[in-house]
């Protein structure tokens, strides 16, 4: 890890700026799923029992600039609060006099948390001037927001810039150990399993996987992309006509290490292996979800992104489901990463089973895509 550490920094009596990722699903004011602030605990548990003084910053949703209370993080401060048993402060200023006054109070081991970063303008065009606002609330910064290291902004690199020491905190730390561990680790039989509707997000990741995974198992919308390349009939199921090309170099070059759907689960419920003309196919059928399977148990290292089907809607979640017990029923090294795959996890259970599920989404695809995130560029070289 050549990057400065929570762990290296002097914190006791110290005002830290912890940037977090508390960029959560809500449903009106009631937070559906915490994993990303359960998250960040050892962290902010780590600094309060050194006596840091922790003034909290994130952003939620994109509230373009503006002040928009649909996004604000009060709820987020209020659930911290019961999480660590302790009273969070919330500064409903993200910066300026009342920011100020609210840190400039804190006890060793209080904390406050800031409204929502992207109330204001400077965060995302990185304004010097915001950068220099968020910066004089701290000693020193510690980055745990690892689902947003691939945002250029003011409170992932503009405040790194401006203060003597920017570490990494423990969550940050970890995603990029086991995140490390799939893009430059040894272990074989390595299994790449993506899903999801969007192809084109994910064609910098595959091309960077392949050449050292032993085997990429496909399911989700982006299979059909990728039968149609083969020639397969998909019938009326989602096809995105501008990637076939791609798909079709990729499984030229590669193609003994693709595995592709052999049957499927129908609009209708019903299991077909071709899919007929008029018909859509919304999840991966029982044989493949056996073949998948069979290929998971052999690994000794499974990445997994992106759900096999339309996990949202019952029945079209077995696919996705028999994958994620199968990933859980590994014995070798198991990180899930973004968006779906992880609720369905969480949703089911088993995310505790894997030896990591990423917090990030674009960022964990960005950085298994060889991409240097610059929230992580930015801080103090150790
Ligand atoms: C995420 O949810 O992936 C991160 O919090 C980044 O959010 P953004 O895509 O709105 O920048």
């Amino acid at each position: 890890m050549p990057k400065l550490s929570v762990n290296d920094l002097a914190v006791e009596g110290r005002l830290v700026l912890v940037r977090v990722d508390y960029n959560v699903p809500l449903d009106g004011a009631r937070i559906t799923d915490d994993a990303r602030i359960q998250a960040t605990l050892p962290t902010l548990r780590l600094l309060k029992a050194r006596g840091a003084r922790l003034v909290l910053c994130a952003h939620l949703g994109r509230p373009k600039g503006k002040v928009d209370l649909r996004y604000t993080l009060r709820p987020v401060a209020e659930h911290l609060e019961r999480l660590l048993d302790a009273n969070v402060g919330f500064s409903p200023k993200t910066v300026g006099p009342v920011a100020a006054e609210m840190a400039a109070r804190l006890a060793p081991g209080g904390v406050v948390l800031l409204e929502n970063l992207r109330f204001q303008p400077g965060e995302e065009s990185n304004d010097p001037e915001f950068s220099r606002q968020l910066a004089s609330l701290a000693d020193v910064y510690v980055d745990d927001a690892f689902g947003a290291a691939h945002r250029a902004h003011a409170s992932t690199v503009g405040v790194p810039a401006l203060v003597p020491q920017a570490a990494a905190g423990l969550l940050m730390e970890r995603e990029l150990e086991y995140l490390g561990r799939v893009l430059h680790g040894s272990e074989r039989p390595f299994v790449v399993i993506l899903g999801g509707a969007k192809i084109g997000d994910k064609l910098p990741l595959i091309a960077h996987l392949v050449p050292r995974a032993d085997h990429l198992l496909i399911g989700g919308g982006m299979a059909y992309t990728f039968l149609k390349a083969q020639g397969k009939p998909i019938g009326g199921s989602l096809l995105q006509a501008d990637f076939v090309a791609a798909a079709k170099e990729l499984l030229h070059e590669f193609g003994g290490k693709f595995v592709l759907p052999t049957d499927h689960v129908l609009e209708d419920a019903t299991v077909v292996q071709d899919i007929p003309e008029a018909a859509k196919a919304l999840d991966i059928g029982p044989a493949t979800r056996d073949a998948f399977a069979r290929i998971i148990a052999g690994a000794r290292m499974v990445f997994w992104n992106g759900p096999m089907g339309m996990f949202e809607k019952s029945p079209f979640d077995q696919g996705t489901l028999a994958v994620a017990r199968a990933v859980a029923a590994s014995t070798g090294l198991t990180v899930a990463g973004g968006g779906d795959s992880v609720a369905a996890l969480h949703a089911s259970g088993l995310a505790d089973r894997l030896s990591h599920v990423s917090t990030g989404g674009g960022a964990s695809l960005e950085f298994l895509s060889g991409d240097t995130l610059p929230g992580v560029a930015a801080l103090t070289e150790k």
